[in-house]
């Protein structure tokens, strides 16, 4: 898989990518990640990026020339229509749909070269949107300011569910959301630390138990912290 982040602000990324799974995924050549400066893509002598809204209003818009030049360069063409497959085109802003588990495992699956375009200000030119935009997409119901902390999010996500990313040791399967629901409680040794003690039933060997003792407190921790997860699409309960 490759990713292209395309953003006014190239060195907020630092050495972000370059840590735990991430890290291991470039090194073994899953992934590729490229960090670039939409500036570069300006062509007046000022090298401008934004500009003032149309209609008047506080703050400032992205323009669209610099993000369709970055796109032509990336993909070749700023058809949409005509991007090769399994290449998408994110757009992150607080206007998208939600990133959640089963988001970034389409993207994992079906992706091969994603191009994440980090909007500022108060927005992108809509015609970014219309025309070159695959998927808008949110991490959350809050405003950032600007979507470059939802493009780490969202390649941390989707990268960690590469094949192979994660290594033999871990699974992405007993994440959290991978069934639905909040992921259990873990511990590890001493078995009793400063007079807590870890359950028994994690120390007794009986692994049908502690699969059932696992589902139980995955039930009981997304009841009391995500009880929403629990509601079907009607509001009625499914588990
Ligand atoms: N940019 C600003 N806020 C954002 C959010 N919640 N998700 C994605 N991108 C954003």
């Amino acid at each position: 898989m490759k990713i292209d982040v395309l953003t006014i602000f190239p060195e907020f990324f630092g050495q972000v990518f370059d840590f735990g799974i991430i890290r291991r995924a470039k090194l073994a050549g899953i992934v590729e990640i490229n960090v670039h400066d939409i500036r570069e893509y300006a062509t007046d002598k000022h090298k401008m990026t934004d500009d003032r809204p149309f209609g008047g209003g506080d703050g400032m818009v992205m323009k669209a020339e610099p993000i369709f030049l970055a796109i032509e360069h990336l993909i070749g063409t700023s058809d949409r229509a005509a991007y090769p497959t399994g290449t998408r085109v994110v757009l992150l802003s607080p206007q998208g749909r939600p990133l959640k588990q089963t988001v970034a495992k389409e993207f994992a699956d079906d992706a091969t070269h994603i191009v994440m375009i980090c909007g500022r200000y108060e927005g992108v030119d809509e015609r970014v949107n219309e025309t070159l935009v695959t998927d808008e997409i949110s991490i959350g119901d809050y405003v950032l300011s600007g979507g470059e902390p939802a493009a780490i999010v969202v390649t941390d996500a989707i990268v960690r569910l590469l094949p192979e990313a994660l290594g033999s040791e871990t699974s992405a399967e007993n994440d959290s959301f991978s069934d639905g629901l909040l992921d259990c409680p873990h511990y590890t040794r001493p078995a009793e630390f400063r007079g807590m003690k870890v359950p028994d039933v994690l120390l007794n060997g009986n692994h049908a138990e502690i699969e059932k003792w696992r589902r139980e407190m995955a039930l009981l921790k997304t009841k009391k912290n995500r009880p929403d997860l629990l509601e079907g699409e009607n509001g009625e309960r499914e588990r």
